[in-house]
């Protein structure tokens, strides 16, 4: 890193501050000593300026519609790498040669099931229950069960507990999806890729045999590398923020999926199919612009617009391309796809999209694919979640690995009453 300064001028006192240069993208001011200096804090809701932590697994660049793992352009291991080589690379830093790699997969692919005794958890659930609330419950549960790899200190037990997770949210998912439609659950199977056995546990039944068509399970493994790691978003902060107290690794992970589920961040997904489905034509997407135009509206185009992205987002053309790729192999015509296409096109003409910089983002057409598939919509961001576990817990080991780590403790602007005196409750 090197070290240069920035002058803050507080009420006439100037004060230096270091600029750390990352390896690529913008510098950041040290500002750690500045409330012990000035006794001000800084304040930044949303922290849309405010760099949490260093890492070395993530890069974007939202100007330019830029993605890299670990250096790694998105594009380039979505099409050509495998999920299980994107969480190796996540977790490890380098691209598995191939005994690494069959040894990382065969640990992940040893560890699938889950105890028996987690299964009856799920009779706790009403059948209607929202999947995202059964993971919520069941990945917390976790915690519970798996003693022997708590110790947050030990970088054995870290790597265990990574090893665990990645491994049992394809089961606890399917395991959800199962419940939800009242069908058995379904034991993982060691011959299976990872994306094949979790296609397999979540759509095979007792009564006959499910073929694994190729083509899906090409799709879902590209949209697991898609979403498996994504910096510090939302539920990655929540997840480095619970952690950093030395919490059980399975309850923070639960943390990061109760974030995840909310409609602005993973459970776009969801919402964003359910309106392509209600605007259901392309003949009434005007009245959705006008709407998502009006200041007293509330709706927003779901699936459009990022945090960083002021570009497109490098993820939608993959899964716009494999959109079509899908139904087109799968023999589906699907309206719902022609109504996206065309709100995009309509969209990213229009002034107020072009003004704010909105393009469509990862989720515009994660659900055209996933219903393809055969998916539910509540199962979207349940599917989310199975994947940006490795990114999770990646960026957990990251943290805790880090000598830099301290309990995270925003501060803030207190514009509540001053002091004032307790007046009992007959005088008031
Ligand atoms: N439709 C209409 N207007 C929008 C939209 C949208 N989808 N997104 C942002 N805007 C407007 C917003 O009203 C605001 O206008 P103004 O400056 O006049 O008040 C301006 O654009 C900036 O919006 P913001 O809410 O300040 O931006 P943000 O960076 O805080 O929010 C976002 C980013 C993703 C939450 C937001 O764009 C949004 O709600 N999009 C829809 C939900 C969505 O698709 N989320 C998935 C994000 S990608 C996957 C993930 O991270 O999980």
């Amino acid at each position: 890193m090197a070290d240069n300064s920035a002058k803050i001028d507080i009420n006439g006192t100037a004060q230096d501050y270091g600029i750390i240069d990352g390896s690529v993208g913008p510098q950041v001011v040290d500002i750690r000593k500045f409330y012990a200096n000035t006794d001000m804090f800084t304040y930044d809701p949303g922290f849309t300026s405010t760099a949490s932590c260093e890492s070395g697994l993530t890069y974007i660049d939202g100007d330019q519609g830029i993605l890299l793992h670990r250096g790694y352009p998105i594009d380039q291991l979505a099409e050509q790498s495998s999920f299980m080589e994107v969480a190796y690379l996540l977790l490890n830093g380098e691209l598995p040669g191939k005994n690494d790699l069959d040894t990382f997969t065969n640990t992940i692919t040893r560890h699938t099931m889950v105890h028996e005794q987690l299964s009856t958890f799920y009779r706790g659930f009403r059948r209607d229950a929202h999947p995202m609330a059964i993971m919520c419950g069941v990945v917390g549960a976790l915690s519970s069960f798996y003693h022997d790899s708590t110790d947050i200190n030990d970088p054995v037990q870290r790597r265990i507990a990574s090893h665990r997770l990645i491994a049992k949210m394809p089961t606890i998912a399917a395991m959800a999806y199962k419940y939800s439609v009242g069908q058995p659950f379904v034991y993982p199977r060691n011959d299976l890729s990872y994306t094949g056995n979790f296609l397999n546990m979540t759509f095979s039944v007792p009564a006959e045999e499910y073929h694994l068509d190729p083509v899906i399970v090409d799709a879902m493994d590209k949209i697991f590398i898609l979403h498996a790691d994504h910096e510090q978003n939302a539920s990655t902060s929540t997840v480095r923020l619970a952690g950093s107290s030395g919490a059980n690794p399975f309850a923070c992970i639960a943390a990061g999926i109760a974030c995840l589920w909310g409609p602005a961040h993973g459970g776009a997904n969801e919402a964003a199919l359910n309106m392509l489905r209600e605007i259901g034509t392309p003949d009434r997407i005007p009245e959705y612009i006008a709407r998502a135009k009006d200041k007293n509206d509330p709706f927003r185009l779901m699936g459009f617009g990022h945090r960083v992205y002021k570009n497109f987002d490098p993820r939608a053309k993959v899964l716009s391309k494999a959109a079509t790729d899908v139904l087109d192999k799968l023999g589906i015509s699907d309206p719902v796809l022609d109504t996206a296409r065309e709100l995009e096109q309509i969209a990213l003409k229009d002034d107020y999209f072009v003004e704010k910089k909105l393009y469509p983002n990862v989720d515009f057409y994660s659900g055209v694919i996933l219903s393809a598939i055969g998916f539910p919509t509540e199962m979207f961001t349940v599917l989310f979640a199975l994947a940006r576990t490795v990114g999770w817990v990646a960026q957990w080991n990251e943290m805790i690995s880090d000598p830099a780590q301290r309990i995270g403790r925003p501060r803030q602007l207190y514009t509540g009453p001053t002091m004032r005196d307790y007046v009992p409750v007959d005088k008031r």
